[in-house]
Parts: C-alpha cells; structure tokens; sequence
C-alpha cells in the first residue's frame, strides 16, 4: 500500500474513533446510528465483553470504559505478576486496567493509541482506576503502532484487541512487536481475520475499515509476517463464535455488509475472530560467537593451554582467521583495561593509606615518640 493512502486510511480512523470516544460511552456506535466497529453491543443485547471476558475481570472495570475488541488477549497471555505489558491500540484502556491488576504493584501496563480523544478519555479512566484498585501501575502513550514510542527489548508481553486490522503497514507493526519485546517475550493478540478476501464492494465500504472487516488479512499473511519479524511459536487460531454471535445483533453495519454478500452467503464465511499468541527467542549465540569468546577469554585470563585449546577449535570449525584475531585482540584490550583499572585502584589504595597517615594528628606519637603531625 503507497504511502499516501495509508495515511489516508489512519486518518479515517483516527477521526472516527476520535468520534467515538467524544460522544459514546458503550461500545463502537459511530455518532449518526447505533452501529458496531469491532464489537456488538447494542443497549439492550449482552454485550460482547460479557461473553469474552469473566465476571472478575469485569467487576472492576468501570461501565465508562467500553470493550471496543473483538476477543480476550488477556485470557491469553497468562500475565505475572510484575510483568511490563503492552497494549497496541489500548483505546479507553479497557484491558490495560484488567492486566493492570494483573501484573500488580510491580508490573507496569502502557497504552498506546493514535487517537488523542482516546488517549484523553483513557487518561481519565486512570485517576478512577487508580482510586478504586489504589495502583500506579498504567499510562497511555499517544502514538503510532507503527513507530511504537516504547524503548527497544523493554516489554514482556505485548497484547491488542481487534487493533492490526486497522493497520495500513502491518509489516512494520509486527517488527515493530518483535524490537520492542524483551528475549523470551510473548504476543497474545485477537484480531480479525479473513477466512477468504472479501467482495471488492465489502472491501471499499468504510464501514468494514472502522468494523476491522475491510483491513482483515489472512491467516497465513499473519503467520508470515510474525515470522518474518522473528518470533517463533506462532499459533493462530480461529474463533469463529465471535462473528458468528453478530447474526443475533441487531447491527445496521453487520446488515449493511451481509447485503453485499454474494446470494446466501454469511459474514463468517469470509471473516473470524483470531487469537494469535508467539514468543520472541531467548537471546542466543551461535557456536561460533561462542567459540570467539572462548578464545578471547583465554587472552584475558593468560592461559596458554586454553587458547591453544579454543584456536584450534576455532580453525577447525572454519572461523575465519581474521575473526579469530579479532577475538585475541578483544580479550588483550579486556586484559589490559583490567591491568589499568588495577593500577588505579592500587594508586587509591596508596593515597588512602597516605591519608590515613595523616589522619594520625589526634594526638597520636609515631614509634620515636614524636606527635604525627610534628
Ligand atoms: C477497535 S478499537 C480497539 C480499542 C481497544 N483495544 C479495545 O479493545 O477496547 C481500535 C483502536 O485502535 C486505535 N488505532 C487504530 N489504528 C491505529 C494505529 N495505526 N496506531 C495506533 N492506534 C491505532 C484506534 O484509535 C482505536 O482506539
């Protein structure tokens, strides 16, 4: 997609979530009609976040806040106590305050929104969630998911909810995912996701972009692009209940979209719900970086035998000759800063003992009987 209707698309969204979240306060219903975006929730339906998240979870949130997702991304990420979460698209902060409670006193939930009306109302739902729960554990960050404003290998789980649809550049998203967690970090997300691409007119009605229809992909596009970020674990499953359950909504866009539908088709035949969980790998070296670092300890260390040892090694795994130097000249320069930071100690050894000399003048006398400070 060029990068002028990407931007197009973002501020499309940008502006009708910035309407939501100014004039409603149930889910999704854009201001002219009652209609859903990623969720169904009419006044007098159950509404979706009671059929996705437990009465728990619920009980502390405030009816303020709406579910604006499409599935449970924290029935999936098993959060810990003291772990930093991240929530793409975190909208009035619904699951940030639910993993806020999670993850406790010592764990830290942040936000990130490209709406500024949503981050503003998520922002107020904090000083409520603060009081009632008494953590200081959440905040909203206004930005893009694509340029997430969170430092690199800084967060333990990364969870969203009917977000990366939205996305123009959902490559970038992902690597995006895959820089921001920490090594062994997980992905617990639900989204939207196409079963088979939808017709052209389904596709073009802006509707479907705002109910995550339109920007749907497939599943196999999702596994692609979390591997190319470089996760692993990847499992995508699909949870049709959810699209499923909007036939007993009584939605104009569910109804707008389903008459664009080829002749007895249904809405999920084309799109379900997705739950999507991976893992970024533990840090690892290779044999050969391990190999190098062998050698260049044994240099450090001044041990004959082991660098003959680690080179030969090194040689017969076929490390170039020249990362082998390399790796003699790391552990000599480890070698020789730790012999130059010894003497500087040694130096403040000996100026601590002069000192100490002259901390003798309290009326002390040396061993030829004069005072210390004579
Ligand atoms: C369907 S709502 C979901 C909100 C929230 N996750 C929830 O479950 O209640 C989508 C949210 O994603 C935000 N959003 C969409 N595209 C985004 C992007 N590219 N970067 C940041 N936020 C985005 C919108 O502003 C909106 O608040």
């Amino acid at each position: 997609m060029d990068d002028k209707k990407g931007k197009q698309i973002k501020a499309t969204v940008r502006e009708l979530y910035g309407q939501i979240a100014a004039q409603h306060t149930s889910c999704c219903q854009p201001p002219e009609e009652a209609s859903s975006c990623c969720c169904g929730d009419e006044p007098n339906d159950i509404s979706n976040a009671d059929l996705l998240y437990s009465k728990e979870e619920l009980a502390d949130i405030s009816a303020d806040i709406p579910s604006l997702g499409c599935g449970n991304p924290i029935a999936l990420s098993e959060l810990k106590t003291g772990e930093v979460v991240l929530d793409l698209g975190s909208g009035g902060g619904f699951d940030v305050f639910i993993a806020g409670q999670k993850v406790g006193l010592t764990g830290r939930v942040i936000g990130v929104d490209m709406t500024p009306d949503m981050v503003s109302k998520a922002r107020r739902g904090t000083a409520a969630y603060r009081q009632r729960t008494g953590l200081d554990n959440v905040e909203f960050r206004l930005g893009e998911i694509e340029h997430l404003p969170v430092a690199d290998a800084s967060v333990d789980v990364v969870i969203s909810n009917c977000v990366l649809n939205l996305s123009p550049d959902k490559p970038q998203v992902w690597r995006e995912v895959g820089r921001v967690l920490k090594p062994c970090g997980r992905v617990a997300i639900s989204d939207l996701t196409l079963l088979k691409p939808l017709p052209d007119e389904i596709r073009d009605m802006v509707e479907s972009l705002i109910g995550c229809l339109a920007g749907a992909v497939l599943v196999d596009q999702t596994r692609a692009m979390a591997e190319a970020a470089g996760l692993v674990e990847i499992q995508l499953t699909p949870k049709p209940g959810y699209v499923d359950s909007m036939i007993d909504w009584n939605d104009p866009l569910y109804r707008r979209v389903v008459e664009h539908l080829p002749e007895g088709a249904k809405a999920g035949d084309y799109v379900t719900s997705l739950s999507i969980t991976a893992a970024k790998p533990a840090l690892t070296l290779t044999a050969n970086t391990r190999e190098l670092i062998a050698v260049g300890a044994s240099v450090t260390a001044h041990c004959q035998p082991c660098l003959t040892y680690h080179v030969g090694k090194a040689r017969e795994m076929g490390i170039e000759e020249q990362d082998i130097r390399e790796a003699v000249a790391v552990g000599h320069q480890v070698e020789k800063g730790s012999m130059s930071a010894m003497t500087v100690f040694a130096k403040s050894v000996l100026d601590s003992s002069t000192q100490s000399n002259s901390a003798c003048c309290t009326g002390q006398t040396s061993p030829d009987g004069k005072s210390c400070c004579s």
